[in-house]
């Protein structure tokens, strides 16, 4: 099998962890444990029998999930290590060599590079940065035929952190139920809206509607592995198919914070934090975008991210690693999205590294006209 190299996350896993300035991250500045949990529940940790649980993960886990949801029970929910295996589960159950998808992009590249490898045909269609990255929705059309099996959009959007709005989600929803197709939403940022209110889940509002999600974005806890798949209870079913041939189960210590996070109080309490994080970061970011005005990008309406555009005779991968290399910065370039021209920044760090990562990027683009 050939599978593509993932880009994005090898240059951030190459480099993440040693760099000074880290601004490649997408979500927010994750807790300790002894930040997030009290004394008592603490305690509990050191209780925990080490041992495996549920292979579709432990039940009230499940019940905490599909109660973030409208009328699910955790029969609809499996529990995954991250929202990254639950979007593997996803293709795998769901897609045949030969079967077609269309992507919305850009997107976080998994389901592209996984759907490619095991012999789908991938389509993809763009949001469009001129309306503030808004879909394409006669695209999406002209792109869905009677082999279409799938429509995947991340939902808010990485690396845009792009929200739809409710008529556009409509429309998207309207194509595939006319086509009879699923319809996955990558949700791993939802909660984090800077401006408003959650919107709701594509599990919620399309009988044929997948969502994958997790801890790691919106609620600061990537370290713990916990993501989801919620949906039809069927297509939930065939996912735990692969799931016992991938990672078994996930952490017993993991599955026990992941209840007590969820409890409904406590999961506003994370998103609140992040939502403070993000939104003095976005500001900070926009005063620095006015004073260097060969940057510009859409404010971020949810989500880590920013997806800044540039203008500068240098393409992005040769000015990411030129940026690290010199200024100790890391900022994902445009080209592993195929979008040349861009930079992702973070903004979930704390305002001290986006700061100071900030400063040294004005510096280093002084070189290029
Ligand atoms: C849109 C999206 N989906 C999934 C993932 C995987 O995250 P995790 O497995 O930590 O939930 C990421 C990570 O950056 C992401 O941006």
């Amino acid at each position: 099998m050939q599978i593509e190299e993932f880009s994005l996350e090898r240059i951030q896993s190459l480099y993440e962890n040693t760099v000074p300035y880290n601004l490649s991250d997408s979500g927010v500045h994750p807790y300790t444990l002894k930040e997030l949990l009290t004394g008592e529940e603490l305690a509990g940790l050191q209780e925990i029998q080490l041992g495996y649980g549920w292979t579709n993960g432990a039940v009230e886990l499940r019940q905490a999930i599909a109660a973030l949801y409208r009328d699910r029970t955790g029969d609809e929910v499996i529990v995954t290590n991250g929202s990254a295996e639950a979007n593997f589960l996803l293709v795998s159950s769901l897609i045949d060599p030969g079967d077609e998808i269309v992507v919305i992009t850009p997107n976080y590249l998994q389901i592209h590079g996984w759907a490619m490898a095991i012999g789908a045909n991938v389509k993809t269609s763009a949001l469009r940065p001129e309306n503030g990255w808004e879909l394409d929705l006669d695209q999406i059309e002209d792109l869905v035929t009677d082999k279409t099996r799938l429509i995947t959009i991340c939902h808010p959007n990485n690396p845009t952190g792009a929200l739809l709005n409710p008529d556009q989600l409509d429309g998207l929803i309207d194509i595939a139920r006319r086509h009879d197709v699923y319809l996955h939403g990558d949700e791993v940022y939802k909660g984090s809206e800077l401006d408003g209110d959650e919107p709701m889940s594509i599990a919620d509002l399309y009988e044929k509607g997948i969502a994958t999600s997790g801890l790691s974005k919106a609620m600061a806890l990537p370290g713990l592995r916990i993501g989801w798949l919620v949906g039809p209870a069927a297509e939930i079913y065939d996912t735990w198919r692969y799931k016992d041939y991938t990672s078994i189960t996930t952490s017993a210590l993991s599955e026990y914070i992941g209840q007590l996070v969820l409890a409904p109080k406590r999961r506003q309490a994370i998103l609140s934090r992040s939502k403070t994080i993000l939104r003095e970061n976005r500001a900070l970011l926009t005063d620095w975008i006015h004073q260097h005005p060969r940057f510009s990008f859409f404010p971020p309406k949810a989500g880590g991210m920013a997806f800044v555009s540039y203008r500068a005779n240098i393409g992005s991968t040769a000015l990411a690693h030129s940026l690290r290399e010199e200024k100790g910065v890391l900022v994902l370039p445009g080209d592993v999205y195929g979008l040349d021209g861009y930079l992702r920044l973070g903004i979930g760090e704390r305002k001290a590294q986006l700061e100071a990562g900030l400063e040294r990027l004005g510096e280093h683009m002084q070189q290029f006209s």
